[in-house]
């Protein structure tokens, strides 16, 4: 792949116009690119340019917009036609998780794009080494995996399948930082990546301890927020280490490694809330109770504190250092 070039010059497309799709588009705007959106079914179109918009408010209202809304329009077309992705140089597929949607999806693009086009998933849990097998010239298949709102999250993981074409990866990781992100870039594909296997690893010995009345839901949440949350984004896991010293925690690791749940099933809760159509804040059946006013103040806090967090990890980058951070602050 070439050298990279402006955001202004690559045009990027986004199938799929849902929850994740809208707010990838937006985030992609925001960074300058040229944006060909496409409505995989009529359900789609009829609400996108409304929903695409609410989110370029959100993002502006946030600061984190650039560019003026009306620009961000002009750069935007969104069609049910695939043809409009022909000069994409990268298309992103958002579409529901079902393998065979998807399928029918790749088809679509990969018949109008140029052999070279990248061609990516936002799959959360559907292995990419799996979904490239599906993709004509599978080399150019990569997942870009994004989190919730995609404009406010400095994640994003990338992740290359069995016989992606690394040069393909390389490109979308260096472009990703016009993106704001400080993205990942995992070169073989494993299932659940890397962010759904340290924190279902989390969940497990949670749900153990909970299960064997060790503890309760609301001390774990706690001692999750205000431990593992008042050091996670500043430090990640290995600075920690450095940071508190590596001999205390080889003894931790030694003394504890075999006390942890190796268990293999799912929680009795959990399947208890599955069969009781349980979908937590969104139907007000969840561990917690909600009202329906707390289930809304919930998600209110949620978009606030995204804002934040992304305002506050962007003054403590990856690499941080003093110079680092006053230049940045500046
Ligand atoms: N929601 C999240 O927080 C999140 C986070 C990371 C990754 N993801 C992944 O992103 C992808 C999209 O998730 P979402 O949350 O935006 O879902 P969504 O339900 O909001 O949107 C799904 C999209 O799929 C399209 N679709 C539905 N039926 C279709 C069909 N028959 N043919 C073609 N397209 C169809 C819809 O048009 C819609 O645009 C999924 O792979 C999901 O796992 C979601």
């Amino acid at each position: 792949m070439s050298i990279l070039k402006n955001p202004a010059d690559i045009e990027v497309g986004v199938v799929g116009i849902g929850l994740m799709g809208s707010s990838i588009i937006v985030c992609l705007l925001a960074s300058g690119h040229r944006v060909k959106a496409i409505a995989p079914i009529g359900a789609d179109f009829v609400n996108a340019k409304k929903r695409i918009k609410d989110q370029l408010i959100n993002c502006d209202q946030a600061g984190l917009l650039p560019k003026t809304i009306p620009h961000c329009l002009d750069m935007l077309e969104i069609s049910m036609d695939y043809n409009i992705l022909a000069n994409c140089g990268l298309v992103m597929e958002c579409v529901i998780e079902d393998i065979n949607i998807k399928k029918q999806v790749y088809k679509k693009i990969t018949d109008v794009v140029a052999g070279n086009t990248i061609v990516s998933s936002n799959t959360s849990a559907i292995a990419i080494t799996i979904l490239q097998k599906l993709v004509a010239g599978p080399e150019r298949f990569i997942g870009i995996h994004f989190a919730e709102p995609a404009y406010a999250t400095r994640f994003l993981e990338i992740t290359c399948g069995e016989v992606t074409d690394t040069n393909y990866a390389n490109w979308v990781f260096a472009l990703a930082h016009c993106w704001g992100k400080e993205p990942t870039l995992l070169r073989k594909d494993i299932k659940g990546f890397i962010t759904n296997r340290l924190m279902y690893a989390v969940y497990r010995e949670i749900f153990h301890l909970i299960d064997n009345g060790k503890t309760n839901m609301e001390d774990a949440d706690k001692a999750f927020r205000y431990d593992v949350g008042s050091w996670i984004t500043l430090m990640g896991l290995f600075r920690r280490i450095d940071y508190c010293g590596w001999e205390d925690h080889a003894v931790m690791f030694k003394k504890l490694f075999p006390q942890l749940s190796n268990a293999e099933y799912v929680p009795e809760v959990m399947g208890d809330i599955v069969a009781q159509n349980g979908r937590g804040i969104q139907n007000l059946n969840g561990l917690y109770t909600y009202s329906p006013r707390e289930a809304k103040d919930w998600e209110e806090a949620f978009a606030v504190f995204n804002e934040e967090i992304f305002r506050l990890a962007a003054s403590y980058p990856v690499s941080y250092s003093r110079k680092e951070r006053i230049l940045v602050s500046s």
